[in-house]
């Protein structure tokens, strides 16, 4: 008990390094609660998924979750862009592949782990946050690197997402995959945040 709390003090340390140095990139607050982090793997399916993917895991907080429900033989690859996020996860998750580089990437990732397609992606990333060029790079990206029917998460704080950026993502991500699913409210979240859900 009083070692998760220790972790979790560590990683709000870390995290709010990381706000400081690159905050468009970081784009909250505080890493997210493991209630959000049980809703975005929340109908994954992830016992049966092959190869499941993170964008943007920072300290961990949804990894631990696809980390508790994914099979211990499925592939995990993590992109992470910041720098000290993907060396603390390398060492927080020996198992799992960690790629020291942008999202945008993923299928060359995906090739080298001789993995085709991925049956998931979850991504923590701050899309709203984002320039538009970048938000289609990074859909496009997901979209590409799932097997078709595969699922895409990803979620957004409640204050943001009736806001026009955040409109305008919810109607880019509709524009990619066509249907979106929204989760209820997870107010043990600092902010509160919904999650969408996606499929390929
Ligand atoms: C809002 S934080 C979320 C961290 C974690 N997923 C969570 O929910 O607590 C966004 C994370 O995405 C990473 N990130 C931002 N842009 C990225 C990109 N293009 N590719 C991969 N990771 C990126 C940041 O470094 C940061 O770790």
């Amino acid at each position: 008990m009083i070692r998760k709390a220790r972790r979790h003090v560590r990683e709000h340390v870390h995290f709010l390094g990381a706000l400081v140095s690159q905050p468009r990139s970081t784009g909250a607050i505080a890493p997210s609660s493991p209630a959000l982090a049980e809703q975005m793997v929340a109908g994954l399916d992830l016992p049966h998924a092959d190869v499941v993917v993170e964008f943007g895991p920072g300290t961990g907080s949804i990894t631990r979750a696809i980390e508790r429900h994914a099979r211990p033989d499925a592939t995990v690859a993590l992109l992470e862009i910041h720098e000290g996020f993907a060396a603390r996860l390398r060492e927080a998750f020996p198992r799992f592949h960690v790629f020291h580089d942008s999202a945008e990437h993923l299928r060359q990732h995906l090739q080298a782990l001789g993995k085709p397609h991925a049956d998931c992606v979850v991504s923590g990333l701050p899309f709203a946050a984002f320039p538009e060029a970048l938000q289609e790079a990074l859909l496009q990206a997901a979209h590409d690197g799932l097997r078709p029917g595969g699922r895409f998460t990803t979620f957004t704080y409640i204050h943001a997402r009736h806001l026009p950026l955040g409109r305008r993502f919810y109607e880019r991500l509709r524009g990619r995959f066509g249907q979106v699913e929204i989760s209820p409210v997870v107010w043990r979240n600092l902010p509160p945040a919904v999650v969408y859900s996606c499929s390929r």
